[in-house]
Order: C-alpha cells, then structure tokens, then sequence
C-alpha cells in the first residue's frame, strides 16, 4: 500500500500525517519533533489550534539538524472563519508562514464553511452568511502566486462541495472531514472518486478525502469510542495489531490520508506502523456494516437566531 497518494497538482500527500487539534502548546513542538524523527512527512496544522508558532521551531530544528528537508515535508494549514473577507485571505495566510517559518505551505484549507465576525471569538452568535466563492477566488490568488501549493476545503457536505464546484477556477484538491470506522462519509467519499474521474478525464481534477479525528478522538468523545468498537478490536485481535493501527490502516485501505493526532512519542511512532501489513480483504468488508455516527455534529455552530439553527443545516441533512 503506498505511502503516499497523489493531489490533483501531481504533488504527493504522504498517507499518514500527524494531526495538531488540541496538541498543546508546550507539547506540540515536541510532538512534531518526535513524528518527523519517527518518518512522518505530512504535519497538519491550523491557525486556530493556536500552536503554529511553536510547530514553526520544531520544523526549524529538524531542518537545521538535517532529519528532513522543507520540500520533503508536506504541511498543511487552514484559514480560519474570521478571516472569510476576500481581502483578509492574504493576510492570514501570511501570519500562518510567519509562524510556521516557511515560504509555503503544500495544501491550504478553508477551515469550515462558516464565517466569523472579523476578530470575533469563538459563538454562533459571531456567524455571519458565508460567500464561498469570493473566498474562494481568494484562495485561488494564494495558489496562483505559489504560497499555497494546493488548496481545499474542510468540512464541507457534498451539496457544499458541488456548489464549490460549480463555481471554482482552481477545484479544490482535498476536503479534511470526520472520518473513522464508525463514519465512513460513503457518500462523500463516492462524491470526491467520481468528480476525481470526471476531471481528471477533462482537467485532470482528482479530489481526495484526508480524514481528521481518524481514531474518533477518545479524549474528546468519552461516551463513545472508536477504539473500542467491537469490527474495530476483533481485527486488532485477529492481526495482532492494536485498534488505532488497525483504524488507520482501514483509513488507508479506504483511499484517503490519515491524520492522527497524539503527543505521546510511543503512540506517534505506533501510528506510523501502519505500512507493512494490511487488512484482508474479508476483515476489510466486515467494517462496512458497522453502524454509522457523525461524532463532530457541528452544534457549536448553531443558535436559534443564527445562521445556522440545526446541525442538520451545517451539514445540509447529510447527517
Ligand atoms: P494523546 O495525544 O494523549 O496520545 P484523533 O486523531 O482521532 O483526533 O485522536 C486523537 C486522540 O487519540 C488524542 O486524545 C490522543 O491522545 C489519542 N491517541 C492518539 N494515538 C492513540 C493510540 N495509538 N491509542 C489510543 N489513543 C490514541
């Protein structure tokens, strides 16, 4: 199985990333540190982790002590909901390459189809109506001029996604959701394959699905575990594996890059060992008949007066 899958710029996107949503400040360098001496290439970052800066050190020294080069590693970041306004695009992307101390990052993502009050903090009451496309001709300019090598999207449900389509110049490359053992995304996953064929044939599109939260995030979702879904720890017991290699590695198998965050140098290494082995194809069927659950529902972004007044809305019904 590769290593890598390919974006439709023709770059390659290593299939194991390390994920940095709630990796702490004060630890996440490390973190970083630690995944890149263990073979990662792919580190996935966003500004609104409010960690950027410090995963700008720890690229800087395994660049200054040789374990990697800047165009061997592939980094991505996301811009956040505040900074929708066409003209703030730029000026966002510029801090995130500030911080991180580079010149370019290899994919940017448009956060979340949603929009914030220009420096507004964190409440559905601070939603104000997105325009995706002008945000989006925005993001076209960060490619064109080389800082953003692919751009993308993040959580966005196909009706969003084709909408997107409809209107973009440069297609977005990649959509980053939710996606485990216990939410599969089927049909987004048919929708990026199919319009990955469709313009591959025509301008060579090919969409490809990155996975956040790919163990379902234990810490974060106490009452309900991935990891220990009974598909998921019978073929752990059956490969000899554990359930977080054995969820990655079906992430893998499925067809889309995995992006597993942990600060723990054992678990950032054991999630990397995910290369020389695979499901059978037999144990491989068994995970579709697992019952499907959307974990990272999106109610955060809803308000009885707000843009968004259901979860249903966020995600279009596709729920
Ligand atoms: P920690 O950072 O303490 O290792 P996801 O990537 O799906 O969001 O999951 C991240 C969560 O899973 C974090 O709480 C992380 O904790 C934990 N985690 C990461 N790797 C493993 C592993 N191999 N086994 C169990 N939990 C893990």
């Amino acid at each position: 199985m590769a290593s890598h899958f390919v974006l439709s710029t023709g770059a390659k996107i290593p299939s194991v990333g390390l994920g940095t949503w709630q990796s702490e400040p004060g630890v996440v360098g490390d973190a970083v540190y630690a995944a890149v001496k263990a073979g990662y290439r792919h580190i996935d970052c966003a500004q609104v982790y409010g960690n950027e800066k410090e995963i700008g050190f720890a690229l800087k020294k395994v660049f200054d002590e040789g374990i990697t080069s800047r165009q061997d590693l592939f980094i991505t970041s996301k811009l956040w909901c505040t900074n929708h306004a066409p003209e703030d695009v730029p000026v966002a992307l510029d801090g995130t390459l500030q911080d991180l101390q580079t010149d370019y990052v290899d994919l940017y993502l448009v956060h979340w189809p949603i929009r914030m009050k220009k420096g507004a903090g964190f409440s559905p009451e601070n939603v104000i109506p997105a325009d995706i496309p002008a945000t989006w001709a925005a993001m076209e300019g960060l490619y064109d001029s080389g800082k953003a090598r692919a751009i993308g999207v993040s959580n966005f449900s196909c009706k969003k996604l084709e909408e997107l389509l409809a209107a973009a110049r440069v297609p977005p490359a990649a959509n980053q959701v939710e996606c485990h053992p216990v939410w599969q995304q089927a049909k987004l996953r048919d929708l990026c394959a199919s319009k990955g064929i469709h313009f591959s044939v025509r301008s060579c599109l090919f969409m490809r699905m990155q996975a956040y939260s790919p163990l379902g995030s234990p810490g974060t979702f106490k009452a309900f575990s991935v990891l220990e879904h009974p598909v998921v720890v019978s073929a752990a017991e059956k490969l000899g594996k554990t359930p977080a290699q054995v969820a990655l590695r079906w992430g893998i198998q499925a067809g889309h890059s995995v992006l597993p965050k942990s600060t723990h140098e054992e678990r950032i290494r054991a999630n990397f060992d995910v290369f020389d082995w695979s499901i059978p194809s037999d144990l491989f069927a068994s995970f579709s008949e697992i019952e499907q659950t959307r974990l990272i529902r999106g109610k955060f972004w809803t308000h009885p007066e707000g843009v968004f007044k259901s979860e249903e809305e966020i995600w279009d019904g596709e729920i």
